[in-house]
C-alpha cells in the first residue's frame, strides 16, 4: 500500500439497466481482478427517477444513497454502454441527479476512471469522450490511459458474463492499477 493506512475504496457504477449488460460484467471482472490496496462497491444505478430540477431540493433515497456512495468513496469506476453515439440516458441522468442542488456535488475532486464494451466496432469510444466532457464541470480528476474500450463485445464476453479475452483482462487490470496509483497521489495532495 505504500505508506498509505487505509485500502482506496472505489465505487463502480454500469451506465446500463440491462441484466445481461457487458458493461456490468467488465465491472465484476473488476471487481475479481482488484489489485491489492482497493476495495470496490458495485452500486446499481436501478430506481434512480427521471431527474426533475423542480424536485431538486428533495432527492429521492436513491438518490441520497448514490450521493453519499459517491462522497465516501476515493475514486470512481464507470463503464459506460454507448446509446447512439453518446451515453445512456440512465448514466447522464443519474450523474445529472447527483450533481445537484448547485453547491451540492459529490463528484467534485474525485479520480475517476472509465471503460466501456459495446457490440459495435468503436467499443464506447465516443460515449467515453462525451463522459469525459461532463467531468470538465463536475470537476473530476479522470485518468486518461489507458483507455478500455471494448468492441464486440459478445467476442470478449460470454453470456454466462465471463470476460474470457485476456488483452481486455489485462487492460482492465491496468486501468484499476491506474487509478489507484492516481487516487493515491490525489490523497496526498
Ligand atoms: C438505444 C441504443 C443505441 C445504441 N447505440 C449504439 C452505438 O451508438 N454504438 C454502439 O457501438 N452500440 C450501440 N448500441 C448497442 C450497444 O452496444 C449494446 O446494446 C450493448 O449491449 C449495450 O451495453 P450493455 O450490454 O452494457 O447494456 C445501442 C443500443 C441501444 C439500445
Amino acid at each position: 500500500m505504500e505508506g498509505n493506512e487505509r485500502p482506496i475504496s472505489i465505487l463502480g457504477f454500469a451506465g446500463s439497466l440491462r441484466k445481461g449488460s457487458y458493461n456490468r460484467m467488465l465491472l465484476r471482472a473488476a471487481a475479481q481482478m482488484l489489485p491489492e490496496g482497493a476495495t470496490l462497491e458495485i452500486f446499481d444505478l436501478e430506481g434512480i427517477p427521471p431527474f426533475n430540477q423542480d424536485l431538486e431540493q428533495s432527492p429521492s433515497e436513491r438518490v441520497k444513497e448514490f450521493k453519499a456512495k459517491i462522497r465516501a468513496a476515493d475514486a470512481l469506476l464507470i463503464a459506460t454502454p454507448e446509446y447512439n453515439y453518446s451515453m445512456p440516458g440512465v448514466l447522464k441522468n443519474a450523474i445529472d441527479a447527483a450533481s445537484r442542488p448547485y453547491g451540492d456535488n459529490p463528484f467534485d475532486g474525485k479520480p475517476v476512471a472509465i471503460m466501456g464494451a459495446s457490440i459495435g466496432m468503436t467499443g464506447t469510444a465516443r460515449a467515453q469522450y462525451h463522459l469525459r466532457q461532463s467531468f470538465v464541470w463536475l470537476n473530476m480528476f479522470p485518468v486518461n490511459q489507458p483507455e478500455v474500450m471494448v468492441p464486440f463485445a459478445p467476442n470478449s464476453i460470454t453470456e454466462q458474463g465471463e470476460v474470457t479475452d485476456q488483452k481486455t483482462r489485462d487492460k482492465i487490470k491496468e486501468l484499476l492499477t491506474a487509478l489507484i496509483a492516481w487516487a493515491n497521489r490525489l490523497r496526498q495532495g
